[in-house]
């Protein structure tokens, strides 16, 4: 079928389209109704249908013939660790951990908070809480114990799941004492968490509290799969918003299965027993979506690598993996991509690996700039597809379908929608714009399945802050343009999220914790351009009046709030004092501004600005500082 075939049946027919996709799952149930509205009149997919996410990712595959094959290939140069795991030995460990957590009395329904590093047991507790119809969390280890205190008080576990530490490149990162932290600030407390010890560092076990997950293990008792409804929760994933409270993404069981499933072929080109490596982390979208749930929904083997793309050991650490174990498709962030481009630019370390059995490379996280593709695509020779989506969707909302009709690529573009999403380029009164013009990036209701319902205990944040701005429609936060051919173009966030080396952050969250410290009055947080991590966070702060303080001290002080706050992951590594910040006459911050100065941009000045003299000054500060990026 042509990409335009397909592409106008998921629209002009969405029920009948999605009806046809649910057909390929092992239902329970087959649902009857494929498309309805809820109580919030949100449209759900699937909502009477049965089934259980695991059963589909696991059991299903034992008994139809796959039991025997691989179906996690676990990697770890950090720790020198190789392990294989068929989908036969996956599923028995997930019933037997599924046991452990039932033992700790969750139920369907329950939520499980997951801190862990890229060990398979991380998937083993994803898993399980699917299998008992329970609702996981996972959340990124770089993050605070601040961060994960605000997700614990947000999704109100019974249980947590956490390793005695992570391991980054060669530093050893005890999680253990974080995830102690976090629960003395939270004012919710989970009933049990359970510990899985690893070599490199011992956690001190909380009598009454913490398990050992090995002693658990050996006394547990394998649980069933519970059957869920289409519309039952399977996950909670936090993301960043505009502000400090992160936003619990909802993605429920059906449509999610469906989705994905559907996804692994038309997007990526995979048939049941091929290969897949997504290299992030199981606390990102993209690791629940492609290291989880996709590619063991499809009968593929996943990939799990704890390592960098560089340094660990070096820059053919990617192709050395790809050739091991003969990955059909390599997705990453183009962050990693540039990373492995800055250490080996002349591409000597790939030319030691045989890619042949490699055959397209998926980019996505953040913009993909032209001389990482073309570099990417010189010395790999090998196709790379770069393809949009949000934590929110849970897959690609705009990509290339390799496994459906091959598009000709256009850089700087996503190429075109994905089937089911109706992509429109709007103006700010929500007007359709024509070809060629840029506006908000919107998605026609009803979203496609997989799509979030709302936020976790939050619909009306889910309400305001994705269908308000224009109605009968969604808005990604994204702005961009299409083309007279189709192809969408994404020009970046239109809010105040920032990309820094394919992780989502708030540029307002870290405002808030910056504007905490003593000595600041206000503070502006942007995102300037960085040639490795695409995006860094800059702070520009004005001082109390009267204040004194070495700049220099201030900013370290800074830096290690919004680390102690956030975690690593923020990167926040500049904060410079200025002595005005550009405003509205009603007092409101002229963030664009700020970025369009630190990208070396023409600006207009606009007619609300109370203070034109402050431009100027501005201006020469963040250059003196090295912040005008052009
Ligand atoms: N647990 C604990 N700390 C973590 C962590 C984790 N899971 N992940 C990152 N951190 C820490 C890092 O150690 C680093 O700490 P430091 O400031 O003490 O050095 C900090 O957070 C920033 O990490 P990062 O931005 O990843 O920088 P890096 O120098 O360690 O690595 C890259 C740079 C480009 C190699 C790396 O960012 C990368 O591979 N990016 C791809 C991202 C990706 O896969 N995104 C998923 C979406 S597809
Ligand atoms: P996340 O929810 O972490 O997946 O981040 C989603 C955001 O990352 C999007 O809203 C975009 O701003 C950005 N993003 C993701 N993929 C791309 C892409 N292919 N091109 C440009 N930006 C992207």
């Amino acid at each position: 079928m042509s990409y335009q075939a397909e592409y106008s049946k998921s629209i002009e027919t969405p029920e009948l389209f999605w009806a046809e996709k649910a057909e390929a799952l092992a239902w329970f149930k087959k649902p009857q109704t494929i498309l309805s509205q809820d109580e919030n009149g949100i449209d759900r997919w699937f909502a009477d249908g049965e089934l259980n996410t695991a059963y589909l990712a696991l059991d299903y595959h034992v008994e139809n013939g796959r039991a025997d094959q691989l179906a996690i290939i676990y990697d770890s140069p950090v720790t020198g660790t190789k392990r294989q795991l068929s989908y036969r030995e996956l599923r028995d460990e997930v019933a037997k951990f599924a046991g452990v957590l039932k033992a700790q009395g969750v139920e369907k329904g329950d939520r499980v908070v997951i801190y862990m590093p890229m060990v398979p047991e991380a998937l083993v507790a994803m898993l399980a809480v699917a299998r008992l119809g329970a609702i996981h969390s996972v959340v990124f280890g770089g993050f605070a114990p601040h961060e994960l205190a605000v997700r614990i008080d947000d999704a109100e576990p019974k249980v947590m799941v956490t390793a005695s530490c992570g391991i980054e490149v060669s530093k050893v990162i005890p999680y253990k004492p974080m995830l102690d932290e976090a629960i003395e600030k939270s004012a919710h407390k989970p009933d049990a968490c359970i510990v899985l010890q690893r070599p490199q560092v011992e956690a001190e076990l909380q009598a009454g509290r913490d398990l050992d997950w090995q002693q658990a293990m050996a006394d547990a008792e394998p649980a069933d799969c519970v059957p869920v409804k289409g519309t039952d929760p399977l996950y909670i994933l936090y993301t960043s918003g505009t502000t400090g409270k992160p936003k619990g993404v909802v993605r429920d069981n059906g449509g999610h299965a469906v989705a994905l499933n559907y996804s692994m072929k038309a997007i990526y080109n995979m048939e049941p027993g091929d290969v897949f490596w997504a290299a992030s982390d199981v606390g990102w979208v993209v690791g629940h979506s492609y290291i989880v749930y996709g590619p063991l929904l499809a009968g593929c083997t996943t990939i799990v690598y704890e390592g960098k793309p560089v340094r660990t050991p070096d820059a053919g650490a990617f192709w050395r993996v790809c050739e091991e174990y003969g990955a059909k498709a390599l997705f990453a962030a183009p962050t990693a991509f540039r990373a492995i481009k800055k250490e080996d630019p002349e591409a000597a370390e790939l030319a030691k690996y045989d890619l042949s059995r490699l055959e397209t490379i998926f980019m996505a996280g953040e913009r993909l700039d032209p001389p990482t593709y073309h570099w990417t695509i010189e010395k790999t020779g090998k196709p790379v597809v770069d393809h949009w989506w949000q934590t929110e969707t849970g897959w690609a909302i705009c990509g290339n379908l390799v496994g459906v009709e091959k598009k000709e690529p256009k850089p700087g573009s996503a190429t075109v929608p994905v089937p089911g999403f109706n992509v429109q380029i709007l103006d700010p009164e929500g007007n359709e714009l024509p070809a060629g013009e840029q506006g908000s990036i919107a998605i026609k209701l009803p979203l496609p399945p997989s799509c979030l319902p709302t936020i976790w205990g939050d619909f009306e944040r889910f309400r305001t802050g994705y269908l308000n701005d224009f109605p009968g429609y969604y808005c990604s936060g994204d702005g961009g343009y299409k083309d007279e051919d189709g192809y969408v173009f994404i020009m970046g966030r239109t809010d105040d999220v920032i990309n820094v080396a394919g992780h989502r952050l708030s540029t307002g969250e870290m405002e808030e914790i910056v504007a905490g410290h003593s000595a600041v009055a206000e503070c502006a947080v942007i995102g300037i351009n960085d040639p490795l991590k695409g995006q860094q966070p800059v702070g520009l702060v004005l001082l109390k009046d009267g204040v004194d303080v070495d700049e220099a001290e201030l900013e370290a002080e800074l830096v290690a709030l919004v680390r102690k706050e956030i975690g690593a992951v923020a990167c926040f590594k500049r904060a410079v004092v200025v002595q005005r910040l550009p405003k509205t006459r009603s007092g409101k911050i002229l963030r664009k501004l700020l970025r369009q100065i630190a990208d070396g941009q023409d600006y207009n000045i606009p007619s609300t600005i109370d203070d034109p003299a402050s431009l100027p000054e501005i201006e020469e500060i963040m250059g003196r500082h090295g912040l005008v990026t052009a």
